[in-house]
């Protein structure tokens, strides 16, 4: 008999007590900066060392981190079901845990992107991706990252996994960014949905969702074994 299907979408959240800062939680700042001096395609226009040295910095901090026992559970996860994971993360804490089915919603920031062809996306080696530093084709590369304002191409496939799940969870995002936040609408009625995020009672999710107000680290190990418990 096929496994049943987990549908795992998480956010910043869950990387929170590796090391790597969320979002929201800081004044609206990120690490400092407005949100739009630095991820956005004008921001790209204007100013490209700025965002080149920014996301350079937070390669630096994605390397230096380790998966933590929020994400190392989810790999055990894997011992009995089908776990699919959607990440609006860009740091590959997921990979690194050993998942085996990883989609980054927001891309990957240990990647490049050619600006002038989309489809040629290649690994950074190392920290820095610099000016001069160009594709196949000759462009100049770009972070793979989606900024505000850009299409979200894996958003169809994300979709259509959500759609299969049995069972879902929701770690450590504050549903604010749309088109992700819009996903656990694709689930289906009879997959019971579980939140789990310090701030679980404020954030805006439908009724019948499980609100677990805990850190990653604690909830997610917890609400694992309960899945490996029931089976
Ligand atoms: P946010 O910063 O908006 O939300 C982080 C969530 O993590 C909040 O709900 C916190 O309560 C929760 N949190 C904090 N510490 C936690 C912990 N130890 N364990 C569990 N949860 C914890 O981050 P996202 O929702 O991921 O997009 O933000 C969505 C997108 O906005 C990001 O992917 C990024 C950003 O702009 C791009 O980079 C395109």
């Amino acid at each position: 008999m096929s496994k049943k299907r987990v549908v795992v979408l998480t956010g910043a959240g869950i990387s929170a007590e590796s090391g790597l800062r969320t979002f929201r939680d800081s004044d609206g700042l990120w690490e400092g900066h407005r949100v739009e001096d630095v991820a956005t395609p004008q921001a790209w226009r204007r100013n490209s060392d700025l965002v080149l040295q920014f996301y350079n910095e937070r390669r630096r901090s994605v390397l230096a981190a380790e998966p933590n026992a929020a994400h190392h559970a989810l790999k055990k996860l894997e011992e009995k079901y089908q776990v699919d994971i959607i990440t609006q993360n860009v740091d590959d804490l997921h990979e690194r845990a050993g998942s085996s089915r990883v989609l980054h919603l927001h891309g990957e920031i240990r990647k490049s992107q050619s600006t002038g062809d989309p489809e040629l996306v290649y690994d950074i080696d190392g920290t820095e991706l610099t000016a001069g530093e160009l594709c196949a084709k000759g462009f100049q590369l770009r972070p793979f990252i989606v900024w505000f304002g850009e299409a979200v191409p894996m958003m169809d496939a994300a979709a259509a996994t959500t759609a299969r799940a049995d069972v879902v969870l929701v770690v450590g995002t504050s549903l604010v960014v749309y088109p992700a936040a819009g996903l656990v609408n694709f689930a289906p009625r009879h997959a019971p949905c579980t939140l789990i995020d310090p701030k679980a009672d404020e954030i805006a999710v439908g009724s019948g969702v499980r609100l677990v107000a805990k850190r990653a680290t604690e909830g997610v190990p917890e609400i694992v074994e309960e899945l490996l418990d029931a089976l």
